[in-house]
């Protein structure tokens, strides 16, 4: 029998294997073995050249560190930079990964734009006179210093970063693009392991800033092996609500600097545009004295921001009673019904309960739970909460009120936003303490 030359590549944990299996024998991740062409260790380079064996290059640590005096710089967006740290650094790789339309390529045009170094920009997804188009639609502003790659090869990449080292790279997508080492299909797991490798390792030896857009799959994971995250330095997440206007960027990894930081943007006919004030989108057309409207301070990054939880309850025609949550996880509205029907008596249990986050946010922040069961107690009693009142804090299941990370900061904005009723941890410590009439 001819012996196979493919190998089995799981998409989970980076992990080959002879043959193929349901389970991963490794990370135990189900129906993540793909076929894929072997990696082939040669001492030659992918241009046929002889590799000269010699011992790495090193430096003392003093070395290292006066090498990069001028090694940060800003993007010229500045809500981009917060979510950066101290800008983008030379040599470093960011992978920026959303939804389609989200806003990825807007985003990278308009750091093309402001850039103050000469750009790069492979068009792997689009054709450069789209890319090109894009940009005059944006701005009109001068943009000699930006090239446009019509290439899908990695090593046309490779070897234009050779030539002119001096520049940002922007790579609009990794999906698209694919090395003539890797005979399978771009966007395939292995092609984007090895492309990306390529390109990683390039960045890294000319000292070449590298932004690499990636897909992410239904599930909400950014598609190709999850070894991707761990060979970039950065990872960039743009999320929003397509239908919204609103487009948050955060990073979910980043070795330059912090990952508490959330970029507030808003998609409008100019592209994405700076949010200083996000609370005014937000609290666009409330309707004020509303039951089920309750407005919560929840934390991005380490921004105070105001939004608006509504709840519906109504009797249920069903055996099991709906529980709908947009803009929440399913499974806390789950957790904060069970509460309430403990410690308040909430008369719930045949009723379906609805909650919405308006703007299209979507809030994880702990400290949104007593916003949620406020605006849920609220509908059950169809009373309006307060004029004027906000709330913060997190609920346990015994009903306390607990305090959540930058509880103080919060107090303070709700004072200073003039809120002359706040429910807090500070002011309430059970769920029980409450009395809304
Ligand atoms: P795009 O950046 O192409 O998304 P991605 O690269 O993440 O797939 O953005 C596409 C959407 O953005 C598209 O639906 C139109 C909208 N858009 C605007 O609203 N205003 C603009 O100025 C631009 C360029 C795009
Ligand atoms: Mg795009």
């Amino acid at each position: 029998m001819a012996k196979s030359n493919s190998i089995f590549f799981c998409n989970s944990c980076g992990n080959e294997f002879a043959k193929w299996a349901g389970q991963c024998p490794a990370c135990h991740e189900w129906n993540t073995l793909v076929e894929t062409a072997p990696y082939l260790k040669t001492t030659k380079t992918k241009t046929g050249q002889k590799v000269t064996l010699k011992p790495a290059e090193s430096f003392s640590v003093k070395a290292a560190l006066s090498s990069q005096t001028g090694y940060t710089f800003s993007t010229g967006i500045s809500e981009f930079d917060r979510v950066l740290g101290p800008g983008l650094t030379k040599g470093g790789v960011y992978l920026l990964a959303g939804q389609p339309g989200i806003g990825k390529s807007t985003l990278l045009t308009q750091l093309a734009l402001n850039s103050k170094i000469n750009i790069v920009y492979v068009c792997s997804e689009e054709n450069p006179a789209q890319v090109a188009s894009r940009i005059k639609r944006l701005s009109s502003k001068e943009n000699s210093h930006i090239r446009l790659l019509n290439t899908s090869t990695v090593e046309n990449i490779l070897e234009t970063i050779k030539s002119d080292p001096n520049c940002l790279v922007i790579i609009d997508s990794i999906q698209s693009v694919s090395t003539a080492v890797n005979p399978t299909t771009p966007g395939s797991p292995s092609q984007i392991r090895d492309s990306a490798s390529y390109l990683i390792q390039s960045a890294k030896e000319n000292s070449v800033p590298m932004i690499i857009v990636g897909h992410v799959t239904k599930d909400g994971d950014i598609a190709g092996p999850k070894m991707l995250e761990h060979m970039v330095d950065t990872v960039l997440e743009l999320s929003g609500d397509r239908q919204h206007l609103l487009r948050l960027l955060r990073s979910v990894k980043n070795r330059f600097g912090p990952t508490d930081e959330t970029g507030i943007f808003r998609m409008n006919s100019n592209g994405l545009e700076e949010v200083k004030d996000p609370g005014s989108i937000l609290l666009e057309g409330r309707v004020k004295n509303a039951p089920g409207s309750c407005l919560t301070m929840i934390m991005e990054g380490t921004r105070p921001l105001t939004v608006e939880i509504q709840a519906l309850v109504v009797a249920s025609p069903l055996p099991i009673p709906r529980r709908i949550a947009k803009g929440i996880s399913g499974n806390r509205l789950q957790l904060i019904c069970a509460i309430l029907t403990k410690h308040l008596n909430l008369p719930i249990a045949t009723k379906d309960v609805f909650v919405n986050v308006t703007g299209g946010m979507d809030v994880k922040d702990p400290g949104a739970d007593l916003g949620i069961a406020l605006a849920i107690v609220s509908s059950v009693k169809d009373k309006p909460l307060p004029e004027n009142s906000i709330c913060f804090g997190e609920l346990g299941l015994l009903g306390e009120i607990r305090k959540v990370g930058f509880t103080d900061k919060m107090l303070k904005e709700a004072k200073a936003l003039g809120y002359s009723e706040i429910f807090s941890p500070l002011s309430h410590t059970s769920i029980r303490s409450i009395k809304l009439g």
